[in-house]
């Protein structure tokens, strides 16, 4: 069933309209250094300078458990770099998943009336060009680079039935990656609230998803639809 979102690529948009629908929005940015990544904040944030929300205003929520470490950049005029503690895990897999949680969290508590919009991205990611308020929407998610041209039925989805992030094979519109996603506040509440609890009602079975986070996304991208898809930019030549 299409539900008629649209899909987000360079030239399918009008930059000079939108900056000026969104000229009083702040943008909320969540990142994750946690242990060793926290050798990717210094490039990731230098190249948001560059690239990101540029004449908007943002507040980046860094979260680490390496505050230390936390590279000091030159940041413009207004904008914010907020410091949060993460909970650090011996397993990546639980620091990955872990971030659903921290960021329902976060959505519930400072970021009412902070922010509006809340952009959660990978930290071993750097911008390479521009990527403004035209990827803003209530609820977006982003098509992941490896499958955007590939069949549902090799969409690398949650396959066992017992799962909380299970889609059958006849089932599934995209398949999204956990790297890049967002909205609005409430929205990307409910949908890391949502993920978390189906992630603890998995764990409680002894069950994880295959590509973790990004399972429980995909599930819950699927029946509660985005109102934007932002198509992977690949890189020409
Ligand atoms: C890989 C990617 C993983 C996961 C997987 C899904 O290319 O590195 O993080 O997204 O695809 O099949």
């Amino acid at each position: 069933m299409p539900w008629f979102a649209p899909i987000v690529w360079d030239g399918t948009f009008d930059i000079t309209i939108l900056d000026e629908q969104f000229r009083n929005t702040t943008i909320g940015l969540t990142v994750f250094a946690v242990k060793k990544y926290v050798v990717f904040l210094q490039v990731f944030l230098e190249t948001a300078e560059q690239y990101f929300m540029v004449g908007h205003r943002v507040i980046y929520y860094v979260f680490t458990d390496r505050p230390v470490d936390v590279p000091t950049v030159a940041l413009r005029p207004g904008w914010q770099i907020v410091v949060l503690q993460a909970q650090s895990y011996p397993r990546w897999q639980d620091v990955s998943m872990g971030r659903m949680e921290m960021i329902s969290e976060l959505c519930k508590g400072r970021l009412l009336g902070e922010v509006q919009y809340l952009v959660c991205l990978d930290v071993d990611m750097k911008f390479r060009d521009y990527v403004g308020v035209e990827i803003l929407s209530p609820l977006f998610g982003t098509l992941h680079r490896g499958f955007y041209t590939a069949k549902r039925q090799s969409f690398t989805y949650k396959r066992r039935p017992q799962s909380q992030a299970f889609i059958p094979e006849d089932e599934g519109d995209f398949y999204y990656t956990g790297g890049i996603f967002g909205g609005l506040v409430p929205e990307v509440r409910q949908l890391t609230a949502n993920c978390h609890q189906a992630m603890l009602a998995d764990r409680d079975q002894d069950i994880e998803a295959v590509w973790h986070d990004e399972s429980y996304l995909n599930k819950y991208l699927l029946y509660h639809k985005p109102t934007k898809v932002l198509f992977p930019r690949v890189p020409l030549g």
